[in-house]
């Protein structure tokens, strides 16, 4: 897992190479009037966060939804939806289900995959490979980076097919995404400070993950990382739901990752992260 983390800025790299030779097609992208990101797990995340993430310039009715969910509820499905069905493996029988139900529904389906040929890829009209490389870590790690950086470019890409992004806003967008693999790299070089936090982490009875907006989707991948890779209790929360019960969990002995990657939001949080401390966790 260790070596895979230390795998994503090479496999943003090759992400970002490979999304240019697997742009939908703007006829694919015209009169979607509503999107579905579809799939479980952290798939479930990615779709989640770029659906918070594409709030900011894509004016269409968006939603993340479990692919279990999606099986068995009622979601509104016509020609204008595109239904973005996001899996690691291609493989999982609930995002391969769902697939079927949207297509014989009549959506568009599009595949987010890193296997392929896998039984999503032949299922679904569009198949896009997010190139992240092989994952045999049983958590999902570089995928999630990579399905997210596809994703956003999928959703850039839609946006200009409508005439809703102007072409200097995506170029925009674009060089935001270049710039991402040496960010990552950045990131990697935290280690020391990370080793220090996990020591904390490690002995707490509980860990809460906070984020508002497009740090929420991130909180919550991050409380199921930790669930699955260490057996210690885990939650995800938007910071604000804090005050209406959570906080009563507050106490020594728990640590509260917040989150908090928004300029316009970092007051906000430093207020959450107050009312944390007050209770006495770390
Ligand atoms: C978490 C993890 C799982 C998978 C989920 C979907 O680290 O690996 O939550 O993301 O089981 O798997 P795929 O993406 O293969 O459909």
């Amino acid at each position: 897992m260790y070596r895979e983390i230390c795998e994503i800025p090479s496999a943003l790299e090759r992400c970002l190479d490979g999304y240019e030779k697997q742009k939908l097609p703007p006829s694919f992208c015209r009169k979607v009037r509503r999107i579905y990101f579809i799939g479980c797990g952290t798939a479930y995340h990615s779709g989640s966060q770029a659906c918070v993430s594409a709030q900011s310039f894509l004016d269409v009715d968006m939603r993340p939804v479990y692919a279990s969910e999606f099986l068995y509820g009622n979601y509104p499905v016509d020609n204008g939806t595109l239904a973005l069905c996001i899996s690691q493996s291609g493989e999982t029988a609930d995002t391969v289900r769902a697939a079927e139900k949207a297509l014989a529904q009549g959506a568009r389906v599009c595949a987010v995959t890193n296997t392929l040929p896998s039984t999503l890829s032949f299922l679904c009209q569009r198949c896009v490979d997010i190139r992240a490389g092989g994952e045999y870590a049983v958590a999902s790690t570089k995928a999630y980076n990579c399905q997210l950086l596809t994703l956003l470019l999928m959703l850039a890409d839609v946006a200009a097919a409508q005439k809703k992004l102007s072409p200097q806003k995506v170029k925009k967008l674009y060089e935001g995404a270049l710039s991402l693999p040496h960010a990552a790299e950045k990131a990697l070089l935290c280690q020391n400070e990370i080793a220090r936090i996990a020591h904390t982490a490690a002995q707490s009875s509980a860990v809460f993950f906070l984020g508002r907006r497009e740090d929420y989707p991130t909180a919550q991948e991050g409380s199921l990382k930790l669930k699955e890779i260490s057996y210690i209790h885990s939650e995800a929360y938007p910071s604000g739901e804090l005050k209406h019960g959570t906080l009563a969990l507050m106490e020594k002995g728990v640590t509260a990752v917040i989150i908090s990657s928004c300029s316009d939001l970092v007051e906000k949080n430093s207020a959450a992260a107050k009312e944390v401390q007050c209770r006495g966790a770390e």
